[in-house]
C-alpha cells in the first residue's frame, strides 16, 4: 500500500466563514470588471476550435493540475471533449504524453476563461472542480471560488458541477454560495476504495486523509 505524508488542511476556521454570504451577494450584485489578459482570450479562442471541431458535449475540468483527471474524465466519457484547464505551466509540463484523442489539456488562467465560456453560452455537460486550492486562513476567503468575483460566471457555466476537496470546510461554503443562487447540492465521503481521478487525490488518500466531494442536483 501507497504511504504519503501530506498534511491535513488546518484553519482557524471551524465553519462557514462569518462573512461569505455577505461576498456571495455582493458579486452576484456587481458585475467583474477586470480585464481579460491576452493570453486567457487565446486559450479561449484556441478552446472554442477545438470543441467545433470535435463536435460532440463537453466536459470541463478545471484546476487540472497534471492532467491525470482528464485523462481519466475523457477515458470514462469516450464520446465528450473534455477540457483540462490550468494557470500553472509547470503542472501541464508534467502531463504523461498519451493523452487521449477526445482530451486537451490548455493553459489558462480559470478567473478569465469562466468568463469567457460564459458569456459565449457554453453549457458543458459536467464541471469538474477537483482539489481547488482551499487557502485555509480566514484572511484568504476572497481567494476560495465561491468567495470571489468569478463566481457567478462558474455557477452559470454548468449546473452540474461536481468538486472535491480534503477540506470539507471550503465544500461547505461551496454549497452555501451555490444554494444563493438556488442551486442544491450534495455533500458526501469519497469511499477509500473508488479509483482515484487525480494526483491529488492520490497523494491525500496515501496519506489516509477523509476526502469529500459535493455533487449540484438538478
Ligand atoms: C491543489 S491543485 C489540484 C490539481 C488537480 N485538480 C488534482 O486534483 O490533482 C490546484 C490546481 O488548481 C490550479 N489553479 C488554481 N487557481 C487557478 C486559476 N485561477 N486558474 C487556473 N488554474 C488554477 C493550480 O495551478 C493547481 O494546479
Amino acid at each position: 500500500m501507497m504511504t504519503g505524508n501530506s498534511r491535513q488542511v488546518t484553519s482557524a476556521q471551524q465553519d462557514c466563514h462569518p462573512e461569505l454570504l455577505q461576498l456571495v451577494e455582493r458579486h452576484r450584485k456587481h458585475q467583474f470588471q477586470k480585464p481579460i489578459a491576452d493570453f486567457n482570450q487565446r486559450a479561449f479562442q484556441q478552446a472554442e476550435q477545438q470543441w467545433l471541431a470535435h463536435g460532440g458535449p463537453l466536459i470541463l475540468d478545471s484546476g487540472c493540475g497534471v492532467g491525470d483527471s482528464t485523462r481519466f474524465l475523457a477515458e470514462q466519457h469516450p464520446d465528450h471533449l473534455v477540457m483540462g484547464l490550468d494557470r500553472s505551466v509547470h503542472r501541464l509540463q508534467r502531463q504523461r504524453p498519451d493523452l487521449p484523442a477526445n482530451a486537451l489539456l490548455l493553459r489558462t488562467d480559470l478567473v478569465d476563461f469562466w468568463r469567457l465560456a460564459a458569456s459565449a453560452g457554453w453549457q458543458p455537460d459536467r464541471h469538474f472542480l477537483f482539489y481547488p486550492n482551499p487557502y485555509p486562513k480566514p484572511s484568504q476567503l476572497s481567494r476560495r471560488f465561491h468567495a470571489h468575483p468569478v463566481f457567478p460566471a462558474m455557477v452559470t457555466l454548468s449546473k452540474q458541477l461536481e468538486a472535491r476537496s480534503n477540506w470539507k470546510i471550503y465544500l461547505q461554503e461551496l454549497q452555501t454560495g451555490l444554494a444563493a443562487y438556488g442551486i442544491h447540492s450534495l455533500i458526501e465521503p469519497i469511499e477509500a476504495d473508488s479509483p482515484a481521478v487525480s494526483a491529488f487525490e492520490r497523494k491525500y488518500r496515501a496519506s489516509q486523509q477523509p476526502l469529500w466531494k459535493l455533487i449540484t442536483q438538478s
